[in-house]
């Protein structure tokens, strides 16, 4: 069963992007380890990232006959996208947002998510860990689902 991970605006940028807030680890780095977890896991894994918000929303949609379940880090979108919040309401399986500063500790800006509307969990704070953290819990509600 696969696994579609996605990644929003300047998460390109991962490793040279205010490294003090979001560490040295690449999104190559973070890709890597999470393709290591799903073989683990015995997940097939899609892995994108994009500046562009009706991409992200178009990877939304095919994930509604691809994939069972979504880890999205929508990056900025998360605090001002009704249209992802829409895409992802219309996905069936679990989704859990995950992103790496602690939002909480931060502008108050971004203490709001659309995202959460729909998020099954949210993982916010625990670094690049939080992707592999998403993923295991995605494992666990696919398997529940199947119980
Ligand atoms: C982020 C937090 C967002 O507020 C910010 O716009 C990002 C990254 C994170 O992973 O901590 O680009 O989602």
């Amino acid at each position: 069963r696969l696994v579609t991970v996605l990644n929003g605006p300047n998460l390109n940028l991962l490793g040279r992007r205010q490294p003090e807030i979001y560490g040295h680890e690449t999104l190559a780095d973070i890709e890597a380890a999470c393709r290591a977890l799903a073989d683990e896991l015995g997940l097939g894994l899609q892995f994108h990232q994009s500046n562009h918000e009706g991409e992200l929303i178009d990877w939304i949609h095919a994930a509604r006959d691809e994939a069972a379940g979504i880890v999205i880090n929508p990056a900025a979108f998360t605090h001002t996208s009704v249209a992802l919040l829409d895409a992802l309401n219309a996905f069936d399986g679990p989704v859990i947002e995950v992103h790496i500063s602690n939002v909480h500790k931060r502008e108050t800006f971004r203490h709001h998510s659309y995202v959460s509307l729909r998020a099954d969990g949210v993982i916010a704070g625990l670094g690049t860990e939080g992707y592999g953290l998403a993923l295991r819990r995605v494992a666990t509600l696919i398997g529940l689902a199947e119980a």
